[in-house]
Order: C-alpha cells, then sequence, then structure tokens
C-alpha cells in the first residue's frame, strides 16, 4: 500500500529585532511611502548578531517536533531548504541535525531560492510515499539579511531573516501532499545572483571590493516572471490533485511583495480573503516565507481535517513550483503511532 505524506507539526521563529521603512530612511534614499506602495512592506526581522540560519532553524524544528509529539530520534531525514547557509561546508542541515539531536537520521540542504519549501515537501514526501523515510524534519531558514547591500536601495529595503518548519510523516489514508508542480530556467540573463563566494568566482579582496557577495536583482524583470509562473504552477498543481480553486480554504503564497501576490490572484481569479498575507511584517523572507506564514496561519484559526490548501512561490534560480495539501487527520495519526509503539 502506498504510503501518503502528512504534515503533523509545524513551527517557525521571527528574530526580535524589527527594521521599520522609518528605520531604512535613515541608511537609504528611500521613503516609508514608496516602500509601502511598491511592496506592500511595512517592517521586517533582522536577525541579531549571534543568529544564524542554523540556530533559528533549530527553535522552528523544535516547536515543530514538539507539535507533532515527537522527540529528536524519531525523524529520519532532516532537509535544510535555505539560499543562506551557515557555511558552504557543513550543510547547514547537518548542523541542525546535531543541535537538535536527530541521530538517526541523514541530512543535507537543498538550494531553490525563494521556491526552497515547495521543493523540500516534493523532495519529502518523496522519500516518505516511496518508504525510504517514514518521518522527515522539513527546515526552511534564512538570514537573507547578511547577503543585501545595505546601500543598495532596490533591494536592501525587500528582504527580512526568519525560519519554518514542518514534520511530514508516513499516513495509509489520502492526505497530506495531494500534488506538487516545479519549474526552473537558468538565470543565465543573471535577473537575481549572489556572484561571488563560490567557484566560477572564488572570494578574494576583488570580489570583497566590488560587493560581489550581496544579491543583485533586476526587479522589474522578476516581477514579470514571478507572476507569469506563479500563476501558471498553482493551476498545474490544483490540475494534479484533481481539485478546482472554490475547492480551497486557503492559498499561502511565498510572500515576495504584495504587488506579485495582488496581480497573482487576478491572474487566478481567486477572492483576495483566500489569499494569506503577511509579507507587510516580514518582508521577503526567502525559502522561510511560506514556512512562517503557514504557521501563522495554523496558529491563528482553527483548521478541519480535509481542508485544502495551495502553496505556491518563485524565487532565485529560477525556480517556481506549487503543492496542494489536504488537512490531515493528525490526531488519528499520533493514535496509530502510539498503537504501533505499544504493540
Ligand atoms: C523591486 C521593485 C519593488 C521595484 O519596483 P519597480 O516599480 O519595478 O521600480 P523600478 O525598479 O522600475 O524603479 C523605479 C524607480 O524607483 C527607484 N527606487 C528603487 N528602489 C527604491 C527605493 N527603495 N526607494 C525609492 N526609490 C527606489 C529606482 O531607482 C527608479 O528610479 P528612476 O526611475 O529614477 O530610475 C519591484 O521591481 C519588485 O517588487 N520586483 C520583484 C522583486 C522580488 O520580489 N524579488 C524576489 C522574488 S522571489
Amino acid at each position: 500500500m502506498m504510503n501518503h505524506a502528512a504534515i503533523t507539526g509545524w513551527g517557525s521563529y521571527s528574530p526580535t529585532r524589527i527594521l521599520s521603512n522609518h528605520d531604512l530612511e535613515e541608511l537609504v534614499d528611500t521613503s516609508d511611502a514608496w516602500i509601502r506602495t511598491r511592496t506592500g512592506i511595512g517592517e521586517r526581522r533582522v536577525a541579531a548578531p549571534d543568529e544564524t540560519t542554523s540556530s533559528m532553524g533549530v527553535i522552528a524544528a523544535r516547536r515543530a517536533l514538539e507539535r507533532a509529539e515527537l522527540l529528536p530520534r524519531e525523524i529520519d531525514l532532516v532537509i535544510c531548504a535555505s539560499t543562506t547557509p551557515d557555511h558552504l561546508l557543513p550543510a547547514t542541515a547537518c548542523l541542525i541535525q546535531q543541535q537538535l539531536g536527530c541521530t538517526q537520521a541523514g541530512a543535507f540542504d537543498l538550494n531553490a531560492a525563494c521556491s526552497g519549501f515547495i521543493y523540500g515537501l516534493a523532495v519529502a514526501s518523496q522519500f516518505i510515499q516511496g518508504g525510504a523515510a517514514r518521518r522527515v524534519l522539513l527546515v526552511s531558514s534564512e538570514t537573507l539579511t547578511r547577503f543585501v547591500n545595505w546601500q543598495d536601495r532596490s533591494t536592501c529595503v525587500l528582504f527580512g531573516d526568519g525560519a519554518g518548519a514542518v514534520v511530514l510523516e508516513a499516513t495509509p489514508h489520502c492526505e497530506g501532499v495531494l500534488s506538487v508542480a516545479l519549474g526552473s530556467r537558468g538565470d543565465i540573463e543573471r535577473m537575481l545572483v549572489i556572484e561571488a563566494g563560490g567557484s566560477a568566482l572564488p572570494a578574494s579582496a576583488d570580489t570583497v571590493a566590488r560587493k560581489a557577495h550581496y544579491m543583485k536583482m533586476r526587479g522589474n524583470e522578476v516581477f514579470k516572471m514571478a507572476v507569469r509562473n506563479m500563476a501558471q504552477t498553482a493551476k498545474e498543481a490544483l490540475a494534479k490533485a484533481n481539485l478546482t480553486l472554490p475547492e480551497l480554504t486557503a492559498v499561502i503564497p511565498h510572500q515576495a511583495n504584495l504587488r506579485i501576490l495582488t496581480a497573482t490572484q487576478e491572474a487566478l481569479d481567486l477572492p483576495a480573503e483566500k489569499m494569506f498575507i503577511n509579507v507587510d511584517r516580514h518582508g521577503n523572507t526567502g525559502a522561510a516565507s511560506i514556512a512562517l506564514a503557514m504557521g501563522e496561519f495554523l496558529d491563528s484559526r482553527p483548521v478541519q481535517v480535509g481542508d485544502h490548501f495551495l502553496l505556491v512561490a518563485f524565487g532565485g534560480g529560477l525556480t517556481w513550483g506549487a503543492c496542494v495539501l489536504r488537512w490531515a487527520d493528525i490526531a488519528a495519526i499520533v493514535r496509530r503511532r502510539a498503537q504501533k509503539l505499544s504493540a
């Protein structure tokens, strides 16, 4: 019998330091009005000097494990989706595995930029469906504010830090991840890049002087690509799940900016109230954004078994993807788990 992969735990973490648009007015030639009108962002969170992608991910992951009523050693695989790892080596997932004590788990990183959480759900659910893992911890964490040039007003106003995590678990019922659609197109036009620090352009005094370790973006082109591909990939995932838009309880999109979200919602002909939006308080938190938004959604309202959610993202790479979830009967999964243990 084929397994499905259901979310049984979730958690998120946002750093305490808030950077408002008015704070940014002190740093670059911008205004609260410009940022709000063009992006919908009012404030974002910034990691403290001693916080990293792994340390934020660990807090979110502990919360997800607690909610799933699981111990770290019961996890078979840790995946960390991030564009801003602690180091090139070791993988951030390994640092998270170690700090949590997931002693029975494999661990690896996944880089699909802002689509990382969707790609992570795709990988995690395949591990579970194929029987190679029973429980996967998927952590999405970003410290994007360390990779923006604080003198470049076209990017530094957009990004924030944070982490989200989910536990995915095998279930024999048709619930959890119902479908995934993924897409990519190598960014040879260099629309959204961090040029230096890899094998193509190793770190040197010159790369540092040229600020080549910071993110560069041609926002206008990214904007158009994002709207087109988010709408298309959302439709693909829905069709694969045999569902229609009216059957969705909510759409939880990557929080890139409000104009992208509104344009996507209009392209899908979706009522505004079905889109969950928190970009105003977090900015764009990359791979972490959907997991953070989903955590806020789930913590703020009751969700029924059988509710359907569409998650959709676009990001650097370029990458895009969407996932349809059917909310699982978590209590039944936890009960079956306990029965197996006592048998
Ligand atoms: C970045 C973005 C907000 C810029 O908005 P835009 O309407 O495209 O603006 P433009 O880039 O055309 O710039 C318009 C003007 O505003 C200026 N500008 C850019 N950033 C500014 C800021 N923070 N404050 C004030 N002015 C700014 C530009 O310099 C330009 O000035 P000019 O006309 O004198 O040359 C928008 O392109 C965007 O949201 N892109 C997608 C970004 C994104 O979400 N990427 C991640 C995807 S995962």
